[in-house]
């Protein structure tokens, strides 16, 4: 393909030349030098099914042929009801009903406003704080934004946020409290559970909406899960103190860390909980809320049953039919026994390359969800300074030799702390995960090089 002359695009970095890519297929990508890539980052942790699939392709053509768009004020298509019946099925016990939206950062922006009204309708009005937990990530909208904790990206805005609260999650690789999760565990006594209890009551429990967490920490922390036990202690506080407990299935959802929802592995059940990516496997902007039957009555007793928000592409007739398709596919291709099979093969492989590389300090996560610490000295466990770069480097290299990851920053403190996110696409077979850890290798090893010629460097906090 030829490039335009001039540039019209409004890049992710201006500065930056991206590559074109023309075409896709199976876990591969193409660009138009010809190219190849391993996208062993499915984009952005959203094609959770690889590319090309016709199948998908052509109920998204359907759709568009006989009905692309209609207002769901006004509205329905079967294909609405179908999607929402099985992603309804799929979710936790009496968490049923499933409210469409376009993006992730929408999803969750909708759960805190469900939960919200949810309890100004029954006459708790005060109840409008939402606690949410540093590096974790729920969004760049301005409450999804407020709710997260990604500190880089809310220091440019830090003016507009909302006064949300924070409390840390456990992190127990590198505990913010300073415990041994040992410990923890043993007592069953989490400080991250002790101080979530202090922010409600200092905040008052009255003022209290929602507290919103991932199950397993993606982005921010590089596919961090929690320790057993820890999300119980959360729920049996959000009971306690009445409020609505919120989790972010946007990246975990539909099969990605080997069951449907994360959630099935913690065992509670959420209030609401938010899915996205995996839903429609990228093949359309597509994602939501699946709504416990509480909130639910909530709305229907104690209001004229309607929630005071809507999306002019919530429910877009051609979104939810490739969602359809895309969970066929789940279905037909048998998934979730291939994320059950594939993901401690590369998680072995992946220990086997911390064994080879000093720079790896920790290999983590469930299913086809994992992550990799990266350290400047695993042995003396010094950490790279922000501007190393070290995550974006080894993503760079290892793109020049034909895979890309997903890099991530301030895994630790929200400066310090690199790491790169293992995820190819669901359906990869074990050959593909040869070529994964094979380049991953090797850009590790040509990393490792660079790296010899550098000074040291201690965190700073
Ligand atoms: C856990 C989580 N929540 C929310 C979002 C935001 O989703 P979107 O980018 O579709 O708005 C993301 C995106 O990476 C995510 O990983």
């Amino acid at each position: 393909m030829d490039r335009v002359e001039k540039d019209y695009v409004f890049h992710r970095d201006l500065k930056k030349e991206y590559p074109i890519i023309t075409h896709g297929e199976g876990v591969y990508l193409f660009d138009d030098t010809g190219k190849k890539y391993l996208d062993a980052c499915s984009g952005a942790v959203a094609a959770n099914l690889g590319h090309g699939i016709a199948s998908i392709g052509e109920a998204m053509a359907d759709q568009a042929k006989k009905a692309a768009f209609v207002h769901t004020m006004r509205f329905e298509t079967q294909s609405l009801h179908q999607l929402a019946e099985k992603i309804g099925k799929m979710a936790p016990e009496n968490v049923n009903k499933v409210y469409f939206t376009t993006g992730g950062s929408e999803a969750n922006e909708s759960a805190m406003k469900l939960a919200r009204q949810y309890h100004r309708d029954a006459g708790r009005p005060q109840k409008h704080m939402v606690i949410g937990r540093w590096q974790s990530y729920h969004g760049n909208t301005i409450g999804s934004l407020s709710a997260g904790g990604d500190v880089k990206r809310r220091h440019a805005y830090t003016p507009n946020l909302l006064n949300y609260a924070h409390v840390y999650s456990p992190y127990c690789h590198r505990c913010p409290y300073g415990r041994q999760s040992d410990d923890c565990l043993k007592q069953q006594n989490w400080t991250c559970v002790t101080d979530l209890e202090r922010t409600i009551l200092e905040l008052g429990p009255e003022n209290v909406s929602a507290f919103i967490a991932e199950p397993i920490v993606g982005s921010q922390q590089g596919a961090v899960p929690p320790p057993p036990g820890y999300f119980a202690k959360v729920r049996e506080l959000c009971d306690r103190y009445d409020i609505v407990l919120i989790i972010d299935e946007v990246m975990t959802g539909f099969g990605r860390t080997g069951t449907n929802f994360a959630v099935e592995q913690l065992g509670i059940i959420p209030d609401i909980l938010t899915f996205g990516k995996g839903v429609s496997a990228g093949y359309a902007p597509l994602a939501g809320m699946i709504v416990h039957d509480k909130i639910i009555e909530g709305l229907i007793n104690n209001s004229d049953g309607k929630f005071l928000h809507g999306y002019t592409y919530s429910g877009h007739p051609v979104a939810v039919s490739t969602g359809l398709a895309a969970l066929d596919v789940y279905e037909r291709e048998n998934v979730l026994a291939n994320v059950n099979e594939q993901g401690p093969y590369l998680f072995e492989r992946l220990l086997e390359l911390k064994e080879r590389h000093s720079c790896i300090s920790d290999v983590r996560g469930r299913g086809l969800l994992l992550g990799i610490e990266l350290v400047k000295s695993r042995e003396e466990d010094v950490l790279f300074k922000p501007s190393d770069k070290a995550a974006e480097t080894v993503n760079t290299i290892a793109m020049e030799l034909g895979a890309v990851f997903y890099p991530g920053t301030g895994s630790i403190d929200g400066v310090n702390g690199e790491h790169l996110i293992i995820s190819p696409p669901l359906t990869i077979m074990k050959h593909e995960i040869d070529e994964i850890v094979r380049i991953l290798d090797q850009a590790l090893t040509l990393f490792e090089q660079k790296l010899r010629k550098d000074e040291t460097y201690e965190i700073t906090k």
